[in-house]
């Protein structure tokens, strides 16, 4: 394939559900040229309470679908197969890959206390990968890891504004507000959709960080360095996969994405 025609492929972007559209939202403001096939795996979702083993089994399934699709670049926008299977599916995929920032380069800008605060999946925490990245940038940050059960789970099934939701945030942002961070990062691609519960909860003393925007400008950066950016004049095309409950899917990414924008269809994995 020459490099023209191969910058004319989409872009795979994967979650386990519909978190990973908030990637998808900054990947379309940043490269609105690029054509994007978005993977959520709607069927098996959430990923975060599941073993390493089946986050890999599952990572390895999307990759190889979409590389069936002759995907350029591959976007890991979730964090908990970033955490579990990034590393490892690097040692044997031939597309490029991205797994998803962990947001930590731009939360130690803000923080004036270096006191940062990390919501994600309990699979996600169990790794450390935050407090890690974290202890080799910058020895003087402090980490708080906060592991969310049932965010995810509460987002995929639409409870954006429910009594329960609340409950849940109120939850889990008690211990960070009690260590007092000034910064946390959304560790879970799911966190920016109720971003503003989150804010009302936490008041003033919190600024969120939501490392999608990093991870986008990676993944810009990738595409201009190997030549890959779509030239074409259009605005990119974005299919949504799911692996179940299309119409549950579609309902939330149009949260975020203009409906017009983007199609979608159900799709099976293996
Ligand atoms: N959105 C994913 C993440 O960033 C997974 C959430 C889940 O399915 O538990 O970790």
């Amino acid at each position: 394939m020459t490099i023209v025609a191969k910058a004319e492929q989409p872009i795979g972007v994967f979650d386990s559900g519909v978190g990973g559209l908030t990637v998808v939202n900054k990947l379309r403001h940043l490269l609105p040229h690029e054509d994007i096939i978005y993977v959520g795996d709607t069927k098996r979702n959430p990923y975060g309470t599941r073993t390493q083993n089946e986050i890999l089994t599952f990572t390895e399934q999307i990759i190889a679908f979409l590389e069936r699709r002759q995907v350029k670049l591959i976007v890991f926008a979730c964090n908990t197969a970033t955490a579990v299977a990034y590393m490892k599916m690097r040692e044997k995929t031939k597309t490029l890959l991205l797994g998803m920032s962990r947001g930590i380069e731009t939360a130690r800008h803000i923080s004036t206390e270096n006191r940062i605060a990390v919501f994600a999946t309990p699979l996600t925490i169990a790794n450390h990968v935050h407090r890690d990245e974290a202890a080799q940038l910058d020895p003087s940050l402090t980490i708080v890891e906060q592991p969310c059960a049932s965010l995810a789970a509460l987002i995929e099934r639409g409870q954006l504004n429910t009594e329960e939701m609340r409950q849940a945030v109120t939850a889990d942002t008690k211990p960070v507000l009690e260590a007092h961070v000034d910064t946390a990062i959304f560790g879970c691609t799911h966190y920016p959709f109720v971003q503003p519960l989150f804010e009302e909860i936490c008041g003033d003393s919190i600024v969120f960080v939501d490392p999608a925007h990093e991870t986008a400008l990676q993944a810009s950066a990738i595409l201009k360095k190997e030549g890959l950016l779509n030239g074409q004049k259009e605005r990119g095309r974005l299919r949504l996969c799911f692996t179940a409950e299309v119409q549950r899917g579609q309902k939330l990414a149009a949260h975020l994405l203009p409906p017009h924008e983007f199609t979608t269809e159900e799709v099976v994995l293996s």
